[in-house]
């Protein structure tokens, strides 16, 4: 038998193109994945979303918050690209930067995407007032500015990385905040305000009037100074800014190890998720597609994380969901609180219906299963194996829109838990028979094989199935 390092070591260097997304509905443990892949693969790009993605790493050198950097970043012989398709907030990557700059022996290798669509100020005001506006109907995003800009991307109306250098930046940044503080004022219903709240005194209606919306205006933003700020981001940004698909495709045919670290997780993907209540990219195999300019055929696997129960943070169907002492159980012991809004997550059995639909939906080709440690005190453990609608039983999606999920109800199979600890665990063959048939029961529910399993948080509380 391998050792843990080599084992390691083997499992990430052979494929020469992975992609590493989550199966479920994201915080699946994703972090850890690349975490450990980072010291064995030299290219890391992720491929999606933005800030609203987030994990806490631990090395040598301390605890770092990663929003928008790649993952590869402690390692100084890693190449970290931002790819196309991630939403760049320039100044929260400034500040990731600068963290690592100041403790880190050297400076990440880091190159950003020229086309990725930029974060702009406007973008974040708008996501907190839209959902405002939203009321109960409201998504519950990480107010991060994401979707905002991803929808003025689509509409070919964003600002992209490349335009930091342009020299014209300024210019179109101080004419578009002005149109942006208008369409803030209508997705805050300031407008009506304005009209309707008119209080008569005495002077003319016009000045009156004048006066009063004066006396009402917000300032949603203050133009001047977040352009002083976007002007020292590109000044600090410039030299990192490229054409990432070139690089990565520089690297490909040198035929180095690349790695895709997505953001966010299958069953919140904007098109195959549970729609409105996703994000607003592609966390699957098409965004890494999309975001390293490597075509399908280069893809060598799609590793897919799933956590040995599920959660959920924000709005949106979770058939599982445990809203009981057991869910509260699972939230205590799995310190489900979310990583970039703190906010508790909801929690429930494993449902393999909607994990296989992620995975399948996702291109993903194995799983790495986290967190099983958390069931290890349990006397029983569910799993979800089918769903039944209106008096219907199906064993995989059914044929509706995933919208749809909100009405099912889930067909448990009840297994017996193993109740030893398992945290200490490195070899497949020493996990307790239970475990065992808990790990075989999800990879013919789900339909792909289990490759990697992590049994707790520290870097090394990691079993390899290439091991045995
Ligand atoms: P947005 O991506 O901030 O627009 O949020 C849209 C939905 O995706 C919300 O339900 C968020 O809670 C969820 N979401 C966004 N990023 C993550 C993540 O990294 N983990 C888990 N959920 C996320």
């Amino acid at each position: 038998m391998a050792g843990l390092k080599e084992a390691a070591s083997s499992y990430w260097r052979e494929k020469q193109v992975s992609h590493l997304t989550g199966a479920q509905w994201g915080d699946e443990g994703k972090g850890k994945g690349v975490d450990e892949a980072a010291q064995f693969v030299d290219v890391v790009v992720r491929t999606n979303g933005g800030a609203n993605a987030g994990h806490t790493i631990e090395n040598e050198y301390g605890e770092f918050k990663n929003h928008l950097m790649p993952c590869g970043f402690a390692n100084p012989d890693v190449l970290n690209v931002i790819g196309a398709h991630v939403v760049v907030d320039p100044i929260q990557l400034i500040t990731e930067l600068d963290d690592a700059q100041e403790r880190l022996p050297s400076s990440p290798q880091l190159v950003i995407s020229s086309q990725a669509p930029l974060v702009m100020p406007w973008h974040i005001t708008r996501d907190e007032l839209r959902e405002k506006s939203k009321g109960d109907a409201s998504i519950g995003t990480t107010k991060r500015g994401v979707g905002e800009s991803y929808s003025d991307l689509a509409l070919r109306d964003g600002f992209l990385v490349g335009d930091l250098l342009d020299s014209e930046f300024a210019e179109k940044f101080m004419r578009v905040a002005d149109a942006q503080d208008k369409y803030m004022r209508l997705i805050d219903g300031e407008h009506l305000v304005s009209e309707v709240d008119l209080t008569w005194k005495e002077g003319s209606i016009s000045t009156l009037q004048g006066e009063i919306y004066t006396a009402k205006k917000k300032n949603y933003l203050n133009p001047e100074e977040e352009l002083q700020k976007y002007l020292a981001a590109a000044d600090r940004l410039g030299p990192l800014i490229g054409n990432t698909h070139v690089r990565v495709r520089e690297a490909f045919d040198d035929g180095k190890i690349i790695l895709g670290e997505a953001g966010q997780a299958a069953l919140l993907d904007l098109t195959n998720g549970t729609y409105p209540y996703v994000t607003s990219s592609h966390p699957g195999v098409s965004g890494f597609l999309i975001s390293t300019g490597l075509g399908a055929h280069e893809v060598d696997r799609v590793i897919g994380t799933a956590k040995a129960y599920m959660t959920r943070v924000g709005e949106g169907p979770m058939p599982t969901e445990l809203q009981d002492e057991m869910g509260d159980y699972l939230r205590e012991k799995g310190r489900e609180y979310g990583a970039t809004t703190k906010r508790p997550r909801r929690t429930g059995w494993f449902d393999a219906v909607a994990t296989k639909y992620g995975v399948q939906t996702a291109g993903i080709t194995e799983l790495m299963v986290t967190k099983s440690d958390i069931l290890d005190d349990l006397p029983y453990i569910k799993i979800c194996v089918g769903y039944e609608v209106n008096g219907q039983q199906f064993s995989s999606m059914p044929d509706f829109s995933v919208s749809g999920m909100e009405n099912v109800k889930p067909i448990y199979k009840t297994m017996k838990g193993w109740q030893k600890d398992t945290s200490g665990i490195r070899n497949f063959s020493d996990f307790p028979p239970e475990a065992k048939e808990y790990f075989g029961q999800i990879e013919e529910l789900v339909d792909v094989p289990i490759s990697v399993l992590s049994v707790g948080p520290q870097r090394d509380a990691i079993v390899y199935r290439n091991d045995q």
